[in-house]
């Protein structure tokens, strides 16, 4: 018999028996105490399984094995005869990384410490130095070993939610980088905080504005006050569509606001959807043709597209744990021949200092210090509802396609959003 005639009891992330419901914050004001309203989001601190990331240059990986962690799982990346490996970084000896050891023999690692060998491609036991040849333990044991394809100049790795084949990397990464030829150039950076901060923050609405204003990258072009925007849903991808962009305002009982000054440009009269400070005359065709609805993108698992006239940047958001990803920025322009050297020469003299250094590094700045939740969204927030309600469904068909167990009770799951942060528009 139960004793209990109470409430549900909480667990230790507070939920309740209707969770991520508004409620009263410690200090009485209303807000939304936890993520439960979106379970697979929720329980994603250390990213969604089921999909490709990319961890590192290729360059970057030789036949010298080194270290990474993705998605809280131990990776050894080893390059041999040309192809990069995946292997979990654990010896199944003592549990020593294998990232410490070396090769010995081709198409194989061997750990430092007593020389269990490790076949390349199936991870495999296939020789154990210090037990001599006759090891019984050879083929029999061994270390997971994941999909690994490079694109973009980098090493992407599959983290399956249990033991399925991935699909083609082609289907996640963004089409127009399928299908056109581009020059690029980029930044991979370990930084403190969670994926989904890191995420959050690529696609809010409400930041770029104010905490970027006084970025170097903006310090001739103004940046708008606020704006009006909506969402718009299409394929895979949410995008950020701004009806109105408005460039001061006057707060009733506080005073005047705006980010022009005298020595930026003169802010565009109409409204316009590519890059964030304006409308420009020529328009690269390729990003034309894309028609994005938004310049601001985002799509599973994690990737942010900001298109602009002339190039895109995208963020890839690698989850490593719970308080740190990788953030991977890329920047591409679909030029080819002499052009190609213009181009390296603004991102090697400008771009990657500017942008992906110092602009960048004021979202990894506000990424790393936000402590979310509880939290009490705004307007702008639909941004960030949005792309929570995205990965919710998205990652449930996905789990439903991989016969993996269902969705967490549909008491628990609410796929509206919060009221709190639902209107496009103003009242
Ligand atoms: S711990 Fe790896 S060989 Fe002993
Ligand atoms: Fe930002």
């Amino acid at each position: 018999m139960t004793t209990s005639e109470g409430p549900p009891a909480s667990t230790s992330t507070g939920r309740t028996g209707r969770p991520g419901r508004a409620g009263r914050g410690p200090a009485g004001q209303p807000g939304r105490q936890d993520w439960s309203s979106w379970p697979h989001y929720d329980g994603a601190a250390a990213g969604f399984r089921g999909y490709w990331y990319p961890v590192t240059w290729s360059s970057h990986i030789t036949g010298k094995p080194l270290p990474f962690t993705i998605c809280g799982e131990k990776i050894t990346l080893i390059r041999d005869g040309g192809t990069a490996y995946a292997l979990h970084n654990r010896c199944p000896h003592r549990g020593v990384p294998l990232s410490e050891g070396d090769q010995q023999f081709p198409g194989t690692v061997s750990c430092p410490y007593h020389g269990w060998t490790f076949d390349l491609p199936t991870g495999k036991l296939c020789a154990v130095i210090t037990d001599g040849p006759g090891c019984r333990l050879t083929g029999k044991v061994g270390v997971r070993t994941y999909a690994v394809e490079e694109r973009l100049g980098m090493v992407w790795v599959y983290i399956p939610v249990a033991d399925e084949d991935p699909h083609p990397i082609d289907e996640q990464l963004p089409e127009e980088l399928v299908s056109h030829g581009f020059v690029m150039g980029g930044r991979i950076e370990p930084r403190g905080g969670n994926w989904r901060f890191a995420c959050e923050n690529g696609f809010d609405e409400g930041h770029a504005k104010y905490l970027h204003r006084t970025a170097l990258w903006r310090l001739f072009k103004p940046m708008p006050t606020w704006n009006i925007t909506r969402i718009v849903p299409r394929g895979r991808w949410i995008y950020r569509v701004q009806d109105e962009v408005h460039w001061e305002a006057e707060f009733p009982g506080v005073g005047r606001w705006s980010n022009k000054r005298w020595w930026k440009l003169q802010p565009p009269k109409e409204t316009f959807n590519l890059g964030n400070t304006g409308k420009s005359d020529k328009i690269d065709p390729t990003i034309e043709a894309q028609e994005f609805p938004g310049f601001a993108s985002l799509a599973m698992p994690g990737v942010l597209r900001i298109a602009y006239p002339k190039f895109i940047h995208y963020e890839f958001y690698v989850p490593v744990d719970a308080d740190n990803h990788r953030y991977v920025g890329v920047m591409v322009n679909f030029t080819e021949g002499w052009e190609t050297l213009r181009f390296y020469a603004k991102y090697l003299g400008a771009v990657r200092w500017l942008f992906h250094g110092q602009f960048s590094g004021q979202d990894a700045w506000m990424v790393d210090v936000t402590d979310a939740p509880p939290e009490k969204l705004y307007r702008p927030d639909i941004s960030l509802t949005a792309w929570r309600n995205l990965s919710e469904e998205e990652y449930a068909k996905k789990l439903a396609a991989s016969g993996a167990p269902p969705a967490p009770s549909a008491d628990s799951a609410d796929s509206t959003g919060p009221a709190d942060a639902g209107n496009a528009k103003k009242g």
